[in-house]
């Protein structure tokens, strides 16, 4: 029999847990015909090979190991594509969700009580208990309320949960919505699923980690600050936009900084190309880490990277100045008129870096 429900499970260096869950899948889920799809980001502990070993042995289980990429909610996007059940299942891979919740979930899925169903630490029964530090716990609080605030009328009591269960279908209407970033690949379907959607949260109880550590870490963060201001903002300015100009006001302090330093032991002149140099590499760097961290360049392509973008940041001063000097003549206040080149250079340096040197869509 074909599978009626996919389990995605994301792992990273998640080796140990991965045969006790999928026994206690076995047991929870007889009389289903489920699947799991593993999904490892070439895990350093050699996940995939693990998952690979018992996929060998089960048919059930079925492994994407992704090389050269990172990220929850990209590997939970993919591993749901990935099916062709009627109904797709997410959960952590350490053993810190309730598997004997999956079957409720089917059934009120199968029952068409809801479209989404949640398995909930703050509803009813539900609880966090040892499975979360108090630091983490006030984190997760925090973060609920953030994403309560963007859900609007829409709010539940756990947004953060990467526990849910919802039909394939609705997942292959949604999936080009989403964003791949960061953890919180539910908030982000909440968001994304038309308005009326019916979410229905079971209560399960969090269990603390048996074996790993968590992945949850300072750029993860970063990447649900980033989420929530793209939702809250996105529609009138690309957040990537907004990186590439407040790394752009970075460079300027360090162009400043440099032109000070080296103007002490060498000319105007020089200092400025000195100064200039410095900043574009101090950008390209910083972009890198951090605007187009989804598309890093590495190796080689770090290389080739650096020298396209000193040429288009090349080209576009030479937009800035001499924009900015046409409108000097038309007789605008230097000021303005400085302002109006370097809006034009930022802008068509982010333009043409976005296609050119770093790829994104
Ligand atoms: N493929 C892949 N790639 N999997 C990943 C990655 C990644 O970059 N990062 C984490 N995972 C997997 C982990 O291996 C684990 O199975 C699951 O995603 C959750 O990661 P954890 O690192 O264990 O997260 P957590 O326990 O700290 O966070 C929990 O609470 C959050 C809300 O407070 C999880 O339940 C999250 O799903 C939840 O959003
Ligand atoms: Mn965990």
């Amino acid at each position: 029999m074909t599978a009626q429900l996919s389990v995605v499970l994301p792992c990273f260096n998640e080796r140990d847990n991965l045969a006790p869950l999928l026994a206690r899948l076995e047991t929870v889920l007889a009389g289903v015909a489920w699947e799991a799809i593993i999904v490892d980001d070439d895990s350093p502990d050699r996940t995939w090979d693990a998952a690979k070993r018992i996929a060998a042995a089960d048919s059930r289980v079925r492994v994407l190991r992704r090389v050269g990429r990172r990220g929850l909610a990209s590997a939970v996007i993919e591993g749901m594509l990935a099916s062709a059940a009627p109904y797709v299942a997410v959960m952590d891979a350490d053993l810190q969700h309730d598997e004997a919740l999956l079957p409720a979930m089917l059934r009120a899925l199968r029952e068409d009580r809801a479209e989404i169903i949640v398995g909930s630490r703050h509803v009813g029964s539900g609880s966090v208990g040892e499975g979360l530090s108090p630091a983490r716990r006030s984190l997760s609080d925090l973060g609920t309320a953030a994403a309560n605030l963007l859900l609007g009328a829409r709010a539940i009591g756990d947004p953060m949960s990467g526990f849910f269960m919802l039909p394939r279908a609705l997942v292959e209407a949604v999936a080009p919505e989403l964003s791949a970033q960061g953890f919180k690949i539910l908030l982000d379907l909440l968001l994304s699923v038309p308005r009326g959607t019916r979410v229905l949260e079971l209560p399960y109880a969090f269990r603390p980690r048996a074996a790993g550590a968590s992945k949850l870490d300072a750029r993860v963060l970063l990447d649900f600050a980033g989420l929530l201001l793209d939702k809250s903002f996105g529609w009138a300015v690309p957040l990537r936009f907004i990186a590439f100009a407040a790394v752009g006001v970075i460079g300027l302090v360090v162009h400043m900084a440099v032109l000070a330093l080296v103007l002490g032991v060498a000319g105007f002149g020089a200092a400025q190309w000195t100064a200039t140099l410095v900043a574009m590499t101090a950008n390209f760097f910083l972009n890198n880490a951090i605007t187009y961290r989804d598309v890093k360049l590495s190796g080689s392509g770090l290389v080739r990277g650096l020298v396209l973008f000193y040429g288009v940041c090349g080209l576009g001063a030479f937009a800035n100045v001499g924009i900015a000097r046409v409108l000097y003549q038309d007789a605008l206040a230097w000021g303005l008129a400085g302002v109006a080149g370097a809006a034009i250079s930022v802008v068509w340096n982010y333009a043409v870096s976005a296609t050119l040197v770093w790829r994104t869509r």
